[in-house]
């Protein structure tokens, strides 16, 4: 098949699934090629190669599978994060957070952070690349995310100051620790998510618990119990009453709420 009639199959095929199937089928088949994009439009008239392969990939995508998944990497901040089934992809709201753990790293000068809940590594590694003396212990409880994550760190060559491990929260973290960032599972257990998210994606990345907030506020408890000065997290758009009256409850007085681009509530900084 030709380059343009193959386009113009997977057009078809995408356009269930797909907001820009077009778009989509030019991505797929340009990844299939190893091309850029434009190739697709000088050669049209060229055959398509193990066509059958290219077929697949289609039908992946026609199925909901996330892009992502399909090429193995994502595209998040100024890097291009390895991610495979069981890491969650990272989304463009968590670079919000990002800049404002940096405001934070930048203004006070801080040599030692952890993350809670690595996932592909995106919040460490772009942070550890902005700020050369920064270290950053990175936790997960789960297998996939700590190798991808480390295979990430190694290959942005920031792996001898992001140290990876596994642990529950801050469990196995014993440094002394000036400010802790994380963007946890947040949403209700029985929340019912669209097929590319809930049919693809980890579980243990999604969903927070029966109301959905329990993980963001044992964090909030465990960064508290071990006297450590920041914690910023991204939270549900819904979450910001019931983390506020929380604050109350602990005798958390110092805290800002952050908004994410569409304008909803997307996380807090505390300042303990
Ligand atoms: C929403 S994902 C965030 C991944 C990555 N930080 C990002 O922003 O793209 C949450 C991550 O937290 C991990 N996680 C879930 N429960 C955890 C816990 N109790 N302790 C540490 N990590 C946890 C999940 O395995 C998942 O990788």
């Amino acid at each position: 098949m030709k380059i343009k009639d193959s386009l113009s199959w997977a057009t078809t095929q995408l356009e269930k699934a797909c907001e820009r199937p077009r778009f989509e089928a030019e991505l797929l088949l340009a990844y299939h090629l190893k091309k850029e994009r434009t190739y697709l439009h000088a050669f049209d008239d060229s055959e398509v190669e193990r066509v059958e392969e290219f077929e697949e990939l289609v039908q992946r995508r026609a199925n909901h599978e996330p892009y992502e998944y399909i090429v193995g990497s994502a595209s998040f901040y100024d890097i291009e994060l390895d991610v495979e089934h069981g890491v969650l992809i990272p989304r463009p709201e968590t670079e919000i957070l990002i800049d404002l753990v940096a405001e934070i790293i930048e203004k006070e000068k801080l040599t030692n952070i952890a993350e809670v809940g690595v996932g592909s590594g995106a919040i460490s590694i772009v942070l550890a690349r902005k700020f050369p003396n920064l270290s950053i212990t990175a936790t997960d409880i789960c297998d996939t995310p700590l190798k991808v994550a480390k295979a990430n760190a190694q290959k942005y060559k920031v792996d001898t100051r992001v140290n990876i491990i596994k642990s529950n929260i801050l469990d196995e973290v014993q440094d002394e620790l000036e400010l802790v960032v994380s963007n946890p599972p947040y949403i209700a257990n029985d929340f019912k998510l669209e097929k590319n998210v809930g049919e693809f994606e980890p579980k243990e990345a999604l969903f927070g618990g029966v109301v959905g907030d329990e993980l963001l506020k044992q964090i909030v408890l465990d960064v508290k119990a071990k006297n450590i000065k920041y914690l910023a997290c991204e939270m549900g758009y819904d979450q910001k009453e019931s983390m506020e009256q929380f604050f109350s409850e602990i005798g958390v007085s110092s805290y800002t709420f952050y908004k994410d681009l569409a304008n909803f509530d997307r996380g807090f900084v505390i300042t303990f």
